[in-house]
């Protein structure tokens, strides 16, 4: 299914035409080509759109706030009338916008619609959030400019072009509202030339023609039926009906030239970035070791994770994998809480412990300024949820080391074997980052959110540490 073709209509100005051309245009381009889907919506809150070619009192399904909030767009398009649809404009999407930040979202959100045919987006005289993601997502950009001023307000649309890397290709400038009436002496005779003349001068290229001031068009808005009623089939002799019609043209014969849509851009843009993603996962997942970092149970299966307690990481990402809560809870007392007697899993002190470790990061290191090389000491740091120190403790690992004869009867050998110890049985100056995570679900701390807050924290106490 190929991607529809789409048409922003924006500018900074107010007044300058806009409105009137979006909704004339879709008219249009449906008289052109009846089997050309043409689906307009707009960002204003005048509801003019939904004056023009609202059916009757037809119940709405949704509105333009769908796109913002995750609907798919398939399910807010209604039947409109002169065979446009359209999806209903709203009073609440001004609400939104400190919530938006991403300009991309509308051409994503798009990207997932079965929509075809054009899109035509009105804009409102602002370059807000919805403004610029209907930029974002256009194949053809119309700016209507009518005087001087207007001319010198597209400057921050080109900038905006410019700054955000995306070509300026799509950008036409189509002076509206031009006054026939005016004439000048000198080279420029009217204000159309003299617009055209700016544009050049600017180096903004021009879509073809222009659309004249007429009362006639400006009276379709003003009537005892508060309707609005089309160019097409109420202005018909005046000289915007056939300067409608050379648009419309014109953006249809663009829609044909333009093989890769903005959109087709964005869903190639999207599957990739879904494979990459994949990838990372999967990279994360395949780096983990497969048996407890403690005791050597095996954890990780090519399906699941048994019954993993803790998640480790060391400081150099050398090591990553998991570690039965059992076996850490029990190293934990044994060897920094000083419990004399080993304690047993219902002892509430357990219990109290396993409730805590879930808001807390551990972290094992060489305790610094080890004078005697043959004196190692090790030290044990807890932080809470963002990082702070809560507490620390250090012991010596001399005592520790005689013990190295019976290595079956300590927990703190194999795992310091496994991450921290180099070569020689030594420590340096890596880290190991330990967290609780869910029985149900280990894996689920190296899902993209989670992995970052680890990845952030295992950063911020880096950088604290001595
Ligand atoms: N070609 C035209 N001739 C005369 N009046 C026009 C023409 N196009 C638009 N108007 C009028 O100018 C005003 C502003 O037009 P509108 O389309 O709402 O502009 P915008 O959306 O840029 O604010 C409206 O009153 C409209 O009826
Ligand atoms: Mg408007």
């Amino acid at each position: 299914m190929s991607a529809p073709y789409i048409v922003t209509i924006s500018s900074e100005k107010g007044g300058v035409g806009k409105t009137t051309l979006a909704t004339n245009l879709a008219i249009y381009l449906k008289a052109l080509h009846e089997d050309l889907p043409v689906t307009l919506l707009s960002f204003d809150n005048h509801f003019s759109v939904d004056q023009m070619f609202r059916i009757n009192r037809q119940p709405q399904r949704g509105d333009v706030t769908g796109l913002f909030t995750g609907s798919n767009p398939d399910d807010l398009i209604e039947t409109g009338e002169y065979g446009v649809q359209y999806i209903p404009s709203s009073k609440q999407l001004h609400a939104l916008r400190r919530e938006l930040d991403d300009p991309t979202a509308l051409a994503r959100a798009l990207a997932k619609s079965s929509l075809g045919g054009i899109i035509i987006i009105d804009t409102r005289p602002d370059l807000d959030i919805f403004t610029q993601s209907a930029l974002y997502a256009a194949d053809r950009v119309i700016v209507p400019v009518k005087d001087a001023p207007s001319m010198d307000n597209c400057r921050h649309i080109y900038e905006f072009f410019d700054e955000h890397g995306i070509s300026r290709r799509p950008l036409r400038i189509l002076p509206c509202l031009v006054d026939g009436r005016i004439h000048f002496d000198g080279p420029f005779s009217d204000p159309y030339q003299l617009l055209k003349a700016y544009a050049i001068n600017r180096g903004y290229r021009c879509m073809e023609g222009f659309i004249a001031k007429s009362p006639k068009v400006e009276s379709l808005n003003t009537n005892p039926e508060g309707k609005i009623y089309p160019v097409l089939s109420h202005g018909r002799q005046t000289e915007v009906h056939v300067q409608m019609t050379h648009i419309a043209r014109q953006v249809y014969l663009n829609t044909l030239d333009t093989e890769t849509r903005r959109l087709d851009e964005y869903r190639k843009d999207m599957a990739e970035a879904e494979i990459e993603h994949q990838g990372i996962y999967e990279l994360r997942r395949n780096n983990l070791a497969t048996n407890c970092l403690v005791c050597g149970n095996p954890l990780v299966g090519n399906e699941s994770i048994g019954m993993a307690g803790y998640f480790a990481q060391t400081s150099n990402m050398k090591v990553s994998g998991f570690i039965e809560e059992e076996c850490f809870t029990g190293l934990v007392f044994r060897y920094f809480y000083g419990a004399k007697r080993s304690i047993e899993t219902h002892d509430p002190v357990w219990e109290l412990f396993r409730e805590s470790a879930q808001r807390s990061y551990f972290l094992l290191q060489r305790a610094p300024h080890t004078k005697n090389f043959y004196q190692q000491k090790l030290s044990f740091y807890r932080f809470d949820d963002s990082g702070l120190e809560v507490s620390h403790k250090t012991i010596e690992l001399q005592e520790f080391e005689k013990r190295l004869l019976s290595k079956e009867r300590s927990d703190l050998f194999p795992l310091l074997e496994r991450t921290l110890f180099n070569e020689q049985g030594r420590l340096e100056g890596e880290f190991l980052l330990l967290r609780k995570v869910s029985s149900d679900l280990p894996e689920e701390i190296l899902y993209d959110q989670n992995y970052a807050n680890f990845s952030d924290i295992m950063n911020k106490v880096g950088t604290q540490l001595p």
